[in-house]
């Protein structure tokens, strides 16, 4: 078994690099090779206490959830691939999913790289005739531009709260809960 390469020291899975040092952004859904990648990404969010933290068991569990915004870097190193950007769809009942574990690298932001991967998930929910699709985060004014409206999270089902109950947040939950109806847009 591969020994996650951030214990290495040599070796950065949370690359520094300026936009101008990378190829095109692609997305696609996630591979096993990006886990550690995305572990990187969404823990240097967590860190500063802006994301909940995701290990690569997690990620290997719900490896099927993800999906990745991938780039080269232009000068070749020892990672081929970066990974610049992360998001899951977590679907918990006939008619409802979450966006959960969004995170674009600090140098892809504001190009519409989050809008784009939140798009995709929105047409994910469509294909699976999801009809709403909710977030609880930090930054309202992000989900607000991809067209969520605050709600009130009394109206989600009890199965919302086995994952929140999970969260070190949990009795002092700062994050606002955000809607968006899928099949009326
Ligand atoms: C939130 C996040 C994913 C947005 O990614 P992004 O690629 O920069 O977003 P976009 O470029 O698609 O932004 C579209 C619009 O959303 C708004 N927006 C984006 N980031 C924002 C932020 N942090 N705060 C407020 N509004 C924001 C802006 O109106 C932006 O348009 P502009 O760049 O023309 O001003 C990114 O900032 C991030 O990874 N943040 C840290 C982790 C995090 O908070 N994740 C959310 C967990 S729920």
């Amino acid at each position: 078994m591969d020994i996650p390469l951030i214990s290495h020291g040599e070796q950065v899975i949370f690359p520094e690099f300026a936009a101008q040092d990378i190829g095109e952004i692609s997305i696609r859904p996630a591979k096993v090779g990006d886990v550690h990648g995305m572990s990187a990404l969404i823990n240097h969010y967590a860190s500063n206490n802006v994301m909940l933290a995701r290990g690569p068991q997690y990620l290997f569990q719900h490896l099927q959830d993800y999906i990745v915004a991938t780039a080269k870097p232009k000068k070749p190193g020892k990672l081929k691939e970066y990974v610049v950007g992360c998001a899951a769809l977590n679907v918990l009942w006939a008619d409802l999913a979450e966006v959960r574990s969004l995170a674009v690298h600090p140098s892809c932001q504001h190009s519409g790289l989050g809008a784009k991967i939140v798009g995709q998930l929105i047409d994910r929910c469509r294909t699976l005739e999801i009809p709403r699709v909710f977030c609880f985060t930090l930054v309202d004014k992000f989900f607000a531009s991809c067209g969520f409206v605050p709600f009130s999270r009394e109206l989600l089902p009890a199965i919302v709260w086995a994952e929140c109950s999970k969260c070190p947040k949990f009795y002092h939950c700062d994050e606002i809960s955000m809607l968006y109806e899928v099949l009326k847009k």
